[in-house]
This record gives structure tokens, C-alpha cells and sequence, in this order.
């Protein structure tokens, strides 16, 4: 099997954990009979001084023509100007909207030997293993009408919450066949007491449950959302979402884990390559050093292998190789220990095992 991966390392850190992250995409395909080939482009800052905008249409049609598109991060003090007209996010923005992806995907797991970086009590995190799949194309980020109106002398600000059923549909299809490729358990975070649109998400979930009848759907409004997933995270299995709610909770959800060094993402769409990327940032304090966390990029490397590839086997020793690592003490400087991204990534290749 060949596949054709763009690689965008960005800014900051960006470049240190993409490359770190190759090496183990490299060591994977020589175990899988699976023959990969690359080319880098610029995103962000970094193509805003080379080619004056943050993508440039010859990076995005590189990516929709890959199989998958592995990103490192966007942004840093040098183009941090608010009043600026081009900004590194736009950069992020404009390859989600050109790649089509609707879903993003984020997993939280706790690793039983990094407990003390939560700030939750350990007995709290016993078997925390989530995946949250936020809705990214609509809602009130999008909807129309938006903005501001002068109306009698006084100012209003509209922003609108709206779906389509489609939009929604194909978010919980793809939702309901990650819970039953996981623990069966779908949570779809609402609020349906209050909002239209959440009632049209809660009838085309039930609608759709009998399809799945090994998935068991619960619905849950998002303010007890928010406390369940500090007061009983371990309950959680796959939860969906629309994008608003998504991005709070997200976040949330990350603190779990400690470390955001730590958490990969995966952004899907249909017919689309999937962007794959670590969650933190440019992380412009110790860009350069060789020090950044390698394992967020890696385990988007782990997605990308399950989510487009089909890899499942290598997605997992993948995984595998991470949890022993650092089930054995091996940590970079944000987890507390002393190891480079270059010995972190050494300790991750010495683990893989098929
Ligand atoms: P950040 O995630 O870059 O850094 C927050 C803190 O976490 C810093 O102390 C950093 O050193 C540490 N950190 C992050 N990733 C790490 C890793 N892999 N290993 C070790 N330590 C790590 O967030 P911050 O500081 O808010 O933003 C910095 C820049 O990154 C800004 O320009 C921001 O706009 C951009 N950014 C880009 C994102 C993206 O490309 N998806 C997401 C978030 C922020
Ligand atoms: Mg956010």
C-alpha cells in the first residue's frame, strides 16, 4: 500500500515534534508493508514572511490531493499583532474549510504513571479513556445572521446557532461507528431543554440509535456535562457535539490528561484527507531547544495510521509503545523528567513491537 502524506510543520515547535513524529510514521511502514511519501509546505507564520499569506493555494490544493495532512502548530509573538490583516490562524482555518473537515476528534486518556500531573485526585482518573468529537463547520461560530446592527441609536450584536440536518447526520453517523469501535457508549451533549436546535440533534440521534443497536446512546445537557466530566470522567466513552459546546468541553477534557504535550487530534471529513495534529501550540518559550514533547504529534500519527489508513495494528503499537514509555520513566521536561524530543522519540522506536 502506498500513501502520500503532506507534511505542515509550521511555527515554533511545530517543526521539532512533526519530524520526531516521521520517524516513527518510517518505522511503522517498514513493519506494514506500506510505502509513504512526503512533501512539506508552509503554514503560518512561516509562509506569511515566505509567501505572504498564512496558506497559499498551492499548500492547500498539495493537501486535498494527499492521503493525510500531519500538522505541527500555527503562531508565535512575531505575528502576534492584532491589528495585522493576515494571521497564522487564518492559515489553520482556511486548510479546515478547503479540506472539508467536519469532525474533529480529540481522545483523552490518563496514563496510570502520569496521575500526579492531573488536578484531579488519582482514584477520580482510575480508567478515564474518552474520545470527544466536536462538530467544526457550523453553529453559532458560522450561522447567519451575524454581526453588528445600529438600530434607534443603540447597537446589537447578533450571532446565530443554526444546523442543518445533514450537518448533524453525518457528525452522529460517523460518531455512532467510533462508539462501537470503542466501548459502545455514545453521550450526545446538548441542550434541549432550552435551544431548537438541540431537539433537532436529540430526535436524528434516537432516530439513527436503532441502527447501531450495540451502541447505547445517552443524552446529557451540557452545564451536567460539565460537571460529570470532572466529578466522573471514567463514564464517558465517545461524546458528541456541537462545535461551540465542543470547544469548551475539549478543553476541559484536555486538563484530565495533565500534560497538553500529551493529546493528539484528528480532523475528519467524508472523502476528504484527514488533518492530523497535536493540540498545543507553537509553544514559543522553548521553541528551538530540542526539548518539546514529541508524544501529542506521535499519537496523531497513531490516528492518522486507524483513521485513515486502516491501520489499526500499527495504530495500536503505536499507542503501545507510548504507554510503555512512559509506564518506564521516560519523560520530557513538561512531564517533569530531563529527556530530549530526540531521546523521547528514541524511547518510543526501541518500544514498537508488531
Ligand atoms: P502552547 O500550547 O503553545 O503553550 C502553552 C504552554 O505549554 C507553554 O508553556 C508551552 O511551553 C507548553 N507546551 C505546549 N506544547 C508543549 C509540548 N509539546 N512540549 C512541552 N511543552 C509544551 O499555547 P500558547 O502559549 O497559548 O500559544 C503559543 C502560540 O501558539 C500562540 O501564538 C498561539 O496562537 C499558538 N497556538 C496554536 C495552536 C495551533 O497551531 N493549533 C493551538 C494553540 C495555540
Ligand atoms: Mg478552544
Amino acid at each position: 500500500m502506498h500513501k502520500h502524506i503532506v507534511l505542515l510543520p509550521g511555527d515554533g515547535i511545530g517543526p521539532e515534534v512533526v519530524s520526531a513524529a516521521k520517524r516513527i510514521l518510517d518505522a511503522v511502514a517498514g513493519r506494514l508493508n506500506l510505502t509513504l511519501t512526503y512533501e512539506e509546505h508552509l503554514i503560518g507564520g512561516c509562509a506569511m514572511d515566505a509567501q505572504g499569506t498564512a496558506l497559499s493555494q498551492d499548500t492547500l490544493h498539495a493537501c486535498q490531493r494527499a492521503d493525510a495532512v500531519l500538522l505541527g502548530a500555527v503562531g508565535g509573538p512575531k505575528w502576534d499583532d492584532p491589528a495585522a490583516p493576515v494571521r497564522p490562524e487564518q492559515g489553520l482555518l482556511a486548510l479546515r474549510k478547503g479540506l472539508g473537515v467536519f469532525a474533529n476528534l480529540r481522545p483523552v486518556r490518563v496514563y496510570p504513571t502520569l496521575v500526579d500531573a492531573s488536578p484531579l485526585r488519582a482514584e477520580k482518573l482510575q480508567g478515564v479513556d474518552l474520545l470527544v468529537v466536536r462538530e467544526l463547520t457550523g453553529g453559532l461560530y458560522f450561522g447567519q445572521p451575524k454581526g453588528r446592527f445600529e438600530e434607534n441609536g443603540r447597537v446589537r450584536a447578533v450571532d446565530t446557532l443554526e444546523y442543518w440536518d445533514y450537518e448533524i447526520e453525518r457528525i452522529l453517523d460517523l460518531s455512532f461507528q467510533l462508539a462501537q469501535s470503542r466501548r459502545g457508549k455514545l453521550t450526545l451533549v446538548d441542550k434541549a431543554n432550552v435551544l431548537e436546535s438541540s431537539r433537532l440533534w436529540r430526535q436524528i440521534a434516537t432516530d439513527m440509535a436503532s441502527r447501531y443497536p450495540q451502541v447505547t446512546l445517552e443524552t446529557v445537557l451540557v452545564d451536567t456535562a460539565a460537571m460529570r466530566l470532572v466529578s466522573q470522567p471514567a463514564a464517558f466513552d465517545v461524546i458528541v457535539t456541537e462545535n461551540m459546546f465542543g470547544d469548551i468541553l475539549t478543553d476541559e477534557a484536555a486538563v484530565l490528561s495533565g500534560s497538553m504535550g500529551l493529546l493528539p487530534s484528528a480532523s475528519l471529513g467524508k472523502a476528504t484527507p484527514g488533518l492530523y495534529e497535536p493540540i498545543h501550540g507553537s509553544a514559543p518559550d522553548i521553541a528551538g531547544q530540542g526539548i518539546a514533547n514529541p508524544l501529542g504529534t506521535i499519537l496523531s500519527v497513531a490516528m492518522m495510521l486507524r483513521y485513515s489508513f486502516q491501520l489499526e495494528q500499527g495504530a495500536r503499537a503505536v499507542e503501545q509503545a507510548v504507554e510503555r514509555a512512559l509506564a518506564e520513566g521516560c519523560r520530557t521536561r513538561d512531564l517533569g523528567g530531563s529527556l530530549t524530543t530526540a531521546e523521547m522519540t528514541d524511547a518510543v522506536l526501541q518500544r514498537l513491537a508488531f
